[in-house]
């Protein structure tokens, strides 16, 4: 059951999501956050750091897991998701870096921590809420489109679109990693609630393919229609109006 909170534009979106991040934190002191990249939660990555900054909420307790990384990419380079939640996130705010996971992006066997990150997320309880954007071509995480899904976290191909899509951050294309470690849909289903951020007519197709209520694994967010607490929170141009 997908939910939808319609937004005006991006700084509206951006507000919104994060008073559902913060509602969670306040009831829930020692949360598990399951954490996504990208631009979309920029602006919710900051709102949250300026209301910690403010006192109004605490990230002493709160424990998170990324939903991917970069496959080859070490944890110190610019591009990585390590260090975008660093800069956006983990450095401006008072969380213990020891409760924040990324998988790793230099893992020599990926198989092995594949199931290392799953058996984590396990540990921990399970995600409390998970934070998701979307790709242009429907995938989350980096779940991409194909002919199957996988269930837990792994690492996968990145479709020449994405690859493109991304190639924004990157100097040239040819230094966008080929792979990524995710976690799968199995792994996001974990979560008690997901909310999903969108913005801008670039994910109205993606949008609208979710909305549509059918289940196809070549837009893999259409899978977000089985779990039963999805909140959309998109503004009007990612709803295509
Ligand atoms: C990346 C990430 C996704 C993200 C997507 C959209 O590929 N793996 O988690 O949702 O891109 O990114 P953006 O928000 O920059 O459009």
């Amino acid at each position: 059951m997908i939910r939808t909170i319609v937004c005006s534009d991006y700084a509206e979106m951006s507000r919104r999501a994060a008073d559902i991040v913060e509602a969670e934190m306040l009831l829930k002191p020692d949360c598990v956050l399951g954490l996504a990249t990208g631009s979309t939660p920029e602006g919710m990555y900051a709102e949250l750091v300026k209301d910690n900054r403010d006192g109004k909420i605490s990230f002493a307790a709160v424990r998170t897991v990324n939903l991917d990384e970069y496959y080859p990419l070490a944890p110190d380079n610019d591009q990585s998701y390590r260090y975008f939640m660093n800069y956006h996130l983990f450095d401006k705010v008072d969380i213990d870096k020891a409760n924040t996971n990324v998988p790793d992006g230099l893992a020599a066997d990926t198989v092995a921590e594949g199931q290392r990150y799953e058996a984590l997320i396990d540990s921990m309880g399970g995600i409390d809420l998970q934070v998701l954007g979307i790709g242009r071509n429907g995938h989350i995480g980096f779940n991409e489109p194909g002919a199957s899904l996988d269930t837990y976290t792994h690492c996968t191909d990145l479709t020449p679109s994405t690859i493109e899509a991304n190639s924004r951050n990157f100097a040239s294309i040819d230094d966008v990693p080929k792979q990524a470690m995710t976690m799968g849909i199995g792994s996001i289903f974990k979560a008690r609630r997901i909310i999903v951020m969108a913005s801008g007519k670039e994910k109205a197709d993606a949008v609208a393919c979710m909305l549509a209520g059918e289940l196809d694994t070549n837009c893999p967010a259409t899978l977000l229609n089985l779990h039963r607490d999805v909140i959309l929170i998109a503004d009007r141009a990612a709803l295509g109006e």
